[in-house]
């Protein structure tokens, strides 16, 4: 296939940008480069002739246009969002611009288009709110989000549904569970963790750290987005997730194992306001229907990423700015 995907200097993205140019698929990357946009995520296939990069933003349909011109991919796969849900506590006007808005210009941009291309939308558990019943949430359950990034995502899935309906689009969703692995970027909670501890300093646990989140490795969720792009049907939507639903103080601890250090370096916080407590996902239909399953264990996926982790520091050190601490020591107190 050809792709035209948005989105894949950040974590998950380039994970999909560098499996695809190994499975043989043409990959243009459409990216804004915001804070969390890293150049550096997509070094491993930089110099494939698969790839090719393109700084822009989603929000410009004039741009897409004239890539979708130039280009003509099979697909447009849309991953490029503002992600993290203390930013938009913090401030939720970038999350309703980018999510909300960046989504209906490309959907608009595929519509004057014309030519046959399929639109997928990369989203997230968190439409479907806090599973507080502990029964894993199937694509049938309502969609309640919690916080403002939430709201945005499901906002920006009924727009891709609406066109779906509306202009018989050949649109689709995925949405996946907690993601972890290389490259995610040191402000959630596995990388910030994993840092903190190689760097000597605490790690802030929300509440009482017993929320629980469904992780999937990210190549995992890749492989679930080619595997909806290949077999999906259109208007539809895939549940993907890893199974491995785990309480945060859980994570902590094994984080605390592999990087040596003890319970001391845990330092209870302030809770996020409206925090879900669970998140858990049935992914049975992404199974059933496009042959998908997570394959990398949880244990030794966690293991492999403390250890990239531990080998790029240069990665990591170059993110972790004084502004960045600022705005956590500001929010949730010195950790
Ligand atoms: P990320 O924050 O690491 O990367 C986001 C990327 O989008 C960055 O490269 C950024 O520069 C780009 N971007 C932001 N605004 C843009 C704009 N206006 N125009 C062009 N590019 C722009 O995010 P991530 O964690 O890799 O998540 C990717 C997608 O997957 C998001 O849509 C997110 O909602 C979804 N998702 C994430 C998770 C997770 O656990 N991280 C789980 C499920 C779904
Ligand atoms: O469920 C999918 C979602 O997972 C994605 O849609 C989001 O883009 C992604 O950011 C992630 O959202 P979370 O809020 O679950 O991820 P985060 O890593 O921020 O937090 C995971 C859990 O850890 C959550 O319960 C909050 C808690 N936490 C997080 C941080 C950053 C802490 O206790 N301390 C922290 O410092």
């Amino acid at each position: 296939m050809k792709l035209l995907v948005t989105g894949s200097a950040g974590f998950i993205g380039s994970s999909f940008a560098r499996l695809s140019v190994a499975q043989g698929h043409d990959v243009i990357v459409l990216d804004s480069l915001t804070y969390a946009g890293n150049l550096a995520n997509l070094n491993p296939i930089k110099d494939s002739p698969r790839f090719q990069f393109v700084k822009g933003d989603i929000r410009d349909g004039k741009l897409t246009l004239e890539l979708l011109h130039a280009h003509k991919p099979d697909a447009l796969v849309n991953f490029a969002a503002e992600s993290h849900v203390d930013r938009s506590i913090m401030d939720a006007s970038p999350f309703v611009s980018t999510n909300v808005g960046g989504t209906q210009v490309l959907l608009d941009a595929a519509k004057k288009y014309g030519a046959p291309i399929r639109f997928l939308q990369v989203s997230t558990d968190e439409v479907y709110g806090s599973a507080d019943d502990k029964k894993p949430f199937t694509e049938q359950h309502y969609l309640k989000p919690s916080s403002p990034y939430a709201a945005s995502k499901t906002s920006s899935d009924l727009f891709v549904l609406a066109f779906h309906h509306t202009h018989k689009m050949d649109a689709l969703i995925t949405r996946c569970s907690n993601n972890y692995g290389p490259y995610q970027f040191p402000e959630k909670l596995i990388p910030l963790f994993t840092t903190n501890l190689f760097e000597g300093k605490k790690v802030p646990v929300y509440g009482d750290g017993m929320q629980i989140r469904d992780w999937i490795h990210c190549d995992d969720h890749s492989r679930g987005v080619l595997a909806a792009l290949e077999k999906g049907k259109s208007g539809e939507v895939y549940n993907l997730g890893g199974g491995n639903g785990t309480p945060n103080i859980e994570i902590t601890k094994q984080l605390l194992k592999l990087t040596g250090r003890d319970d001391s370096f845990i330092q209870y916080v302030q809770d996020r306001p409206g925090h879900d407590r669970v998140y858990l996902i049935d992914h049975s239909k992404a199974t059933r229907e496009l042959g998908w399953t997570p394959q990398v264990s949880f244990e030794q996926g966690l293991a492999d990423t403390v250890a990239w982790f531990r080998e790029n520091r240069a990665w990591w050190e170059a993110i972790k700015s004084g502004e960045y601490l600022a705005y956590y020591e500001k929010q949730y107190g010195n950790a």
